[in-house]
């Protein structure tokens, strides 16, 4: 038990309920647009659990250290990893919105949404690529960070970029802003104790 919750098979574990409730949510609904819609709308929300738990890692453990933050801890690259793997199942439910409702597709993606989407998912392949002990050594630690550092804010952005209108227009968007908006705060928080403790 302690081997399937720890490491690579993580990826596999947390992989698995998207894949299956968005190959659900697509192909058990009568109307397929409608299916997309729903599956799109739930990687969204599957993908900011697993990148607000990786954001706040860190900084979890500054205000409680027990065997959960623990594990998120020594987890995060794995947890960042399945963040990967269920933005790839969006990106996947989306390219088949594109190829059968192309008209939609175009309605509800503004040509900036596209632009700046389509860099988010460049940015998660790149930090896929380096979330490794092999990168960190090519690259260098200082440089690493700084990637890494980079793309996870960018990543915020454009969940924040995503749910903010919607929020405007549907209230049920709300408590997800106020997660994203909560995961900043707390990682400001520990910089701040950080570098006042340094
Ligand atoms: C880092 C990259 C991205 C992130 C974090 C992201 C995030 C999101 C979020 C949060 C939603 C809202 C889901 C909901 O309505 O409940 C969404 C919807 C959607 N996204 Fe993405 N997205 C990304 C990239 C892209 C790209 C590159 C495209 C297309 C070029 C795209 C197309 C869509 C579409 C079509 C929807 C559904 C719109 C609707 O039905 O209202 N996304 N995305």
């Amino acid at each position: 038990m302690k081997r399937l919750i720890n490491g690579k098979n993580l990826i596999f574990l947390c992989s698995l309920p998207v894949i299956a409730i968005t190959s659900l949510l697509v192909f058990q609904t009568i109307d397929l647009l409608s299916g997309l819609r729903s599956g799109i709308s739930f990687t969204a929300q599957y993908s900011l659990v697993l990148f607000g738990i990786v954001f706040i890692a860190s900084s979890l453990q500054l205000f409680s250290k027990n065997q959960f933050t623990i594990w998120i801890r020594k987890n995060r690259r794995y947890l960042g990893l399945s963040f990967a793997a269920s933005h790839l199942v969006h990106g996947l439910a989306i390219f088949v919105l594109y190829l059968n409702y192309e008209d939609v597709f175009q309605q509800t993606v503004s040509p900036l949404s596209k632009i700046f989407g389509g860099i988010g998912f460049f940015v998660i392949f790149v930090l896929a690529m380096t979330s490794s002990d092999y990168a960190i050594k090519k690259i260098g630690f200082r440089r690493w960070k700084n990637i890494q550092r980079f793309g996870m804010y960018y990543i915020w952005f454009i969940f924040l970029a995503s749910y903010l209108p919607r929020a405007i227009n549907s209230p049920e968007y709300w408590p997800l802003v106020l997660f994203l908006v909560s995961c900043l705060g707390l990682r400001f928080l520990f910089h701040n104790a950080t570098v006042t403790n340094n």
